[in-house]
């Protein structure tokens, strides 16, 4: 139990001594850390730290040279983005994702995709299973909107949005997956106060009523001390500090790499 009440359990996800290099470029040297289920756990880091790609190895997208990927207990093959995907771990990207033209209904529809059993050629062949199914699904996603507030833009077309909004269909998206750890890859950023402030409510609820843990990327430290659990700290591809917020707050080597400095 954490202090505020909230019930914290046993190691979710454990990335052990992971190296990922691009050519010449190690953009991540020999980094373990783990996330408990449950948990908000933090990446922090000045630009170029290497968080991004670290969220790409958690997510499958990119291969680490070396190190292990454990998750539930067990070591995780070589696996694609979409297996990893069913596994349970959905993500935003730093960069939105979306499909413009399509309404914020059918955005957040493709969150559900890798959980749909009928393919194409199954609904050809058997039309009511696969509308039955597809009806289950729009409940579900139905509720993700009530839930984020956005019923009044449903069917209001993606690229119509102004960019907080952007921001909230996407975190629908990957609700809608039901994942058991949701990646946030700096979910804030370009936002204005109150739209940070309503970000972080969204992700303290999901987090609470949901119990999704959550790995969370972002630069403004008041919302990373507010929200996490424990932080990550990484500079130049190493992990120079680990903890909770108030330990990180008070490492050197953290003020020195980050903290002191002034970040967009
Ligand atoms: N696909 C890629 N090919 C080559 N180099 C890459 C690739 N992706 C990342 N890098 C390099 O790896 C390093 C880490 O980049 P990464 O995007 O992970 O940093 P970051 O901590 O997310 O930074 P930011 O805060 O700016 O988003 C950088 O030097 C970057 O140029
Ligand atoms: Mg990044």
């Amino acid at each position: 139990m954490t202090p505020d009440g909230r019930r914290i359990g046993p190691v979710l996800m454990d990335m052990r001594h992971i190296t990922l290099r691009f050519g010449g470029v190690t953009a991540i040297k020999d980094i373990s850390f783990d996330i408990r289920e449950g948990e908000i756990r933090a990446i922090i880091g000045p630009n170029g730290a290497g968080k991004s790609s670290m969220m790409n190895v958690m997510s499958g997208f990119y291969v680490p040279q070396e190190g292990e990927v454990w998750f539930r207990g067990a070591r995780r093959p070589q696996m694609r983005p979409y297996q990893v995907a069913r596994q349970g771990l959905a993500r935003t990207f730093q960069n939105i994702a979306l499909f413009d033209g399509m309404s914020v209904l059918d955005n957040i529809m493709t969150g559900r995709l890798t959980m749909m059993k009928s393919g194409l050629l199954s609904q050809a062949l058997w039309w009511g299973r696969a509308e039955a199914e597809e009806n289950a699904h729009r409940e579900k996603v139905e509720k993700i909107i009530d839930f984020l507030e956005i019923q009044n833009i449903r069917k209001t077309p993606v690229g119509r949005l102004p960019y907080g909004l952007k921001k909230r269909v996407e975190l629908a998206r990957a609700l809608a997956a039901e994942p058991k750890l949701l990646m946030l890859d700096e979910p804030m950023a370009g936002m204005n106060v109150e739209e940070k402030e309503d970000m972080s409510r969204f992700i303290l609820d999901v987090n609470d009523e949901f119990g999704t843990t959550i790995a969370l990327i972002e630069h403004d430290m008041g919302v990373v001390m507010d929200l996490s659990d424990r932080v990550v700290v990484m500079d130049y591809g190493r992990k120079i500090g680990d903890g909770t917020p108030d330990e990180v707050r008070n490492n050197q080597e953290v003020i020195d790499a980050y903290l002191g400095v002034a970040h967009d």
